[in-house]
């Protein structure tokens, strides 16, 4: 499955970092993520036909990183050598009482056909166009929850003039009116979270449903219902990295369902949303929701950003809420672009996120998935993949 060009290819990933440095607008793109947007606007052609000559469009399988780690995950190729989530083995029952909301919206690609830009790819036999292809990482998604949580459900937060093609039974289409338009999406994102959350303030169904406010471009792969357990007293749960400018990452937001949880995280996310509003407007397409969420994170007094450091996770009380920190090395795990450090994949490793550039590598997970029903293995096909910059 790998030649050797493709392991050279997997090696000029370094020179192609510092590279992509010069290049801030792409650089900051991989956070836009729930809302899968390939239309990238480089400042001139020519970058953007470099950069996309060197994007692959086809899997390449390079070294698992890891070796020497006895709490990583060891692959042969992707034969996974390790159990994982042994203390949590998918059960039939699993995801009871916990629904993942995201927030997703296509645009409208009937102008695609004028662009160069709108080339076909194809994963495994089936070809996808660019509006094709976001709709398959939507159901990649609600697909691998399906699996790990069968009980879970997916509701997906949309603008009401959106129309999706949603295959997966598990999925409910809830659409709630805004600016969905690009430059508005993240700042849109937050409202439509506060939105869903009134709404369930005001429909008291009765019974604990928890709810996992989660980009679209990642994979469940572990039963994630055991952090409430494990953690019976936060209002409101987000995902740490050791990085002094982006700490956190805002694609995980899990809120506790009992009136008090789902009051706080309302209460919690109008701050960020205020915070937004009145700092980062500037930068709303790409980062300001996150930059908002450690705005109002580290403008509380009592907060340590030391914290940050170790992959621990902790809570404390910020804009009235009991907030866990859960570390994203098990919770919102990525795998690293070009040749930097890096020490593999944790055994228990709850979420891959494929950032930016590994949409491809999710829908081949996917699909592999679907052939093999062998998580570990499938963590080992996104491990010795991760680090190569794909197509889309
Ligand atoms: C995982 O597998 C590797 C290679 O077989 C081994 O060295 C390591 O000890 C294993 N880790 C655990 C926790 O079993
Ligand atoms: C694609 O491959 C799958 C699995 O090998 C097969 O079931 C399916 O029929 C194929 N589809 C087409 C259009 O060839």
């Amino acid at each position: 499955m790998v030649s050797r060009r493709d392991y050279r290819s997997l090696r000029t990933c370094s020179g192609w970092r510092r590279f992509l440095l010069l290049v801030p607008v792409l650089f900051v793109l991989p956070h836009l993520s729930s809302v899968v947007d390939f239309s990238s606007t480089p400042s001139s052609r020519n970058e953007a036909q470099s950069i996309r000559s060197k994007k692959l469009d086809h899997l390449v399988l390079g070294p698992a990183a890891g070796v020497g780690f006895p709490d990583r995950l060891h692959c042969r190729g992707t034969k996974a050598l390790n159990k994982t989530h042994t203390t949590t083995s998918h059960v039939s029952g699993a995801g009871n009482g916990v629904s993942f909301v995201t927030v997703f919206t296509v645009y409208d690609t009937s102008l695609d056909h004028l662009k160069s830009s709108n080339m076909v790819s194809v994963i495994g036999n089936v070809t996808y166009s660019k509006a094709e292809r976001s709709m398959a990482v939507l159901n990649a998604f609600a697909n691998f929850i399906q699996v790990t949580m069968p009980k879970s459900n997916v509701v997906i937060l949309t603008d009401p003039a959106s129309h999706l093609s949603i295959q997966p039974r598990n999925v409910m289409v809830l659409p709630i009116r805004g600016d969905y338009s690009r430059g508005n999406l993240m700042l849109q994102r937050i409202r439509s979270y506060i939105t869903f959350l009134e709404m369930k303030l005001e429909k008291n169904d009765g019974g604990i449903n928890h709810y996992i406010f989660t980009d679209s471009d990642i994979a469940v792969v572990d039963n994630l219902k055991t952090i409430f357990d494990k953690h019976p007293n936060f209002h409101i749960a987000l995902t740490f990295r050791n990085n002094k400018d982006q700490p956190l990452n805002s694609g995980f937001i899990a809120v506790r369902g009992t009136r008090e949880g789902i009051l706080r995280a309302k209460v919690f996310l109008e701050q960020v949303l205020k915070a937004y509003k009145t700092k980062y407007m500037k930068a709303s397409r790409m980062l300001g929701d996150q930059l908002a969420l450690v705005w109002v994170v580290k403008s509380h007094p009592s907060f340590e950003a030391k914290r940050f450091t170790k992959p621990q996770a902790f809570t404390q009380e910020i804009a009235g809420a009991s907030v866990l920190f859960l570390p994203c090395a098990l919770y919102n795990w990525t795998p690293p672009e070009g040749a930097g450090q890096f020490h593999g994949m944790p055994l228990d490793v709850k979420i891959v996120h494929f950032k930016g550039s590994r949409k491809r590598l999710m829908l081949e997970a996917w699909n592999f998935y679907k052939s093999t029903s062998n998580i570990p293995d499938m963590l080992c096909l996104v491990l010795g993949s991760g680090r190569t910059k794909y197509d889309f």
